[in-house]
């Protein structure tokens, strides 16, 4: 993985069939997609489960790209060889998971992964300012983890344009999550944001079978977004 502040779009594949991930990436990658993001839910750390490392470690064939891993669990570091091994490009982990988040971030790039840090929607942008030299990218989530179509929350905005002064020139990306759409995304990509992950609007009227909507899908995004830059 190279590093650049170009737009990204990053697709959820929680929006996607599950009984096709293989094909799903596929698709969403031939329609133009920068990144495939997953999203890992443990039911207690959030309260919605959704898979492991296993599955990872089974759509990582289908992806080209770079495979962004949102772990939404507690505890994280038990299980981050696991998601390494399984083929994750970057491994995200929320601050809010555990009392020892330095530690897990170091772990991340251990075992070779890029170190994301994810904040919910209510952890200021001042609580990432001493990890910023250890990671390669802060997640800022605008909604509340756990489910996708929720509706996006307005002060991550000025939580992006914070994180964009803080992380200076150093080589991190600000990626959004959660009730990004041609809306929203350009809200957050003028403030600073550089990856853009959207689950339900680049999948909504599309399918493996019609994947021509995926495409229009995310080019109406990332136009948004890249227009107010
Ligand atoms: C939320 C997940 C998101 C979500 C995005 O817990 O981390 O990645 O699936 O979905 P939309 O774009 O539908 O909000
Ligand atoms: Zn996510």
């Amino acid at each position: 993985m190279t590093f650049d502040r170009s737009i990204k779009i990053a697709p959820s594949i929680l929006a996607s069939d599950f009984a096709n991930f293989g094909a799903e990436c596929e698709a969403i990658e031939a329609q133009g997609a920068d990144w495939v993001h997953v999203d890992v839910m443990d039911g207690h750390f959030v309260p919605n489960i959704s898979f492991g490392p296993t599955t990872c470690a089974a759509i990582r064939p289908h992806i080209k790209g770079v495979m962004d891993v949102h772990l939404m669990i507690a505890p994280v570091d038990p299980y981050i060889v696991a998601f390494a091994q399984a083929g994750a490009d970057i491994i995200t982990a929320h601050l809010e998971a555990g009392p020892h988040i330095h530690r897990t971030l170091q772990a991340i790039r251990a075992a070779g992964a890029k170190a994301g840090l994810a904040l919910n929607p209510g952890t200021p942008a001042e609580a990432a300012a001493g990890l910023l030299d250890d990671i390669d990218l802060v997640c800022v989530m605008s909604v509340n983890p756990g489910f996708g179509g929720q509706k996006f929350i307005e002060s991550a905005v000025a939580k992006v344009a914070r994180l964009r002064e803080m992380i200076g020139d150093r080589p991190v990306h600000i990626e959004v999550d959660g009730g990004v759409d041609p809306v929203t995304a350009p809200l957050v990509a003028a403030a600073g944001a550089d990856a853009l992950v959207a689950g339900s609007a680049v999948f909504k009227g599309g399918s493996v079978a019609r994947p021509e909507a995926y495409g229009r899908n995310i080019r109406t995004i990332r136009e948004a977004a890249e227009a107010a830059r």
